[in-house]
């Protein structure tokens, strides 16, 4: 795993971007995988302005969402899909190129295997970027999860509902439930790029770093991959 550690939040974002910004030019139909969260707004920001200033084109990328809360309809503003849209999915025009789980279907096992389905028939990811989660998860991938988990539905842990707790200011009720690419399924990708930001992500960064592979640490499933980083702020890398 390779580590790079850059001075702020700022630089991690304009790092990340650049790294997007260079597999799209070398492969403008780069299909990602694409986290929500905190950490990679600033990284939206980035791309979002390349894009406006003519700096690249994500004309022909594909893009899927790494995860969603189940029972929230796609449209309401605290899904995942609104989340993406928002940032990063609307401002560049990928509208038409932007897949992602439906939390409101009526069978998620059915909406999970079409998921699988829709990321094969684009060939695959060829970059996933990734949050952490304060337990080491990646994506809605909660300890334990097995490291050749597909995309499936999953209880929220208490931490993940707490971290997201502030996305919920106006009483609609916290979800218990998500649907998730599966670890498998992010392991398939070509490369992996893994943004933390900040002082609460340090701990588990640092038994990310140290531990052999374990379930009860999800992201460290990412030790077996051959092309992945972990870009870290100094915050985050204090441990
Ligand atoms: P954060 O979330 O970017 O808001 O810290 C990361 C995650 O939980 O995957």
């Amino acid at each position: 795993m390779k580590i790079e550690i850059v001075a702020d939040y700022e630089a991690l974002s304009k790092r990340a971007a650049a790294i997007v910004l260079d597999r799209v030019t070398q492969r403008p139909e780069t299909v990602l995988a694409l986290p929500t969260g905190n950490t990679p707004i600033g990284m939206y920001k980035q791309l979002v302005q390349a894009y406006w200033e003519g700096r690249t084109d994500f004309g022909q990328v594909w893009a899927f969402a790494l995860d969603e809360y189940a029972e929230v309809p796609a449209e309401d503003r605290h899904s995942f899909s609104s989340f993406l849209r928002h940032h990063f999915i609307d401002p560049v025009g990928l509208a038409a190129r932007f897949d992602h789980l439906r939390g409101e279907a009526s069978d998620l096992e059915a909406e999970c295997k079409r998921y699988e389905l829709s990321i094969a028939a684009r060939g695959g990811l060829d970059l996933a970027v990734l949050g952490l989660g304060v337990n080491g998860h990646i994506a809605f991938n909660e300890p334990p999860t097995p490291f050749d988990s597909r995309t499936h539905v999953v209880d929220l842990a208490g931490s993940t509902r707490e971290a997201n707790a502030s996305y919920f200011p106006d009483g609609f009720p916290i979800p218990n439930r998500g649907v998730t690419m599966g670890i498998g399924t992010i392991l398939e990708a070509q490369e992996i790029l893994v943004i933390a930001s900040g002082s609460s992500k340090a701990p588990i960064v640092a038994r990310i770093v140290t531990a052999e592979p374990t379930v009860d640490i999800p992201a460290s499933a990412l030790k077996g991959h051959p092309h992945v980083m972990l870009l870290l702020d100094e915050e985050a890398a204090a441990g």
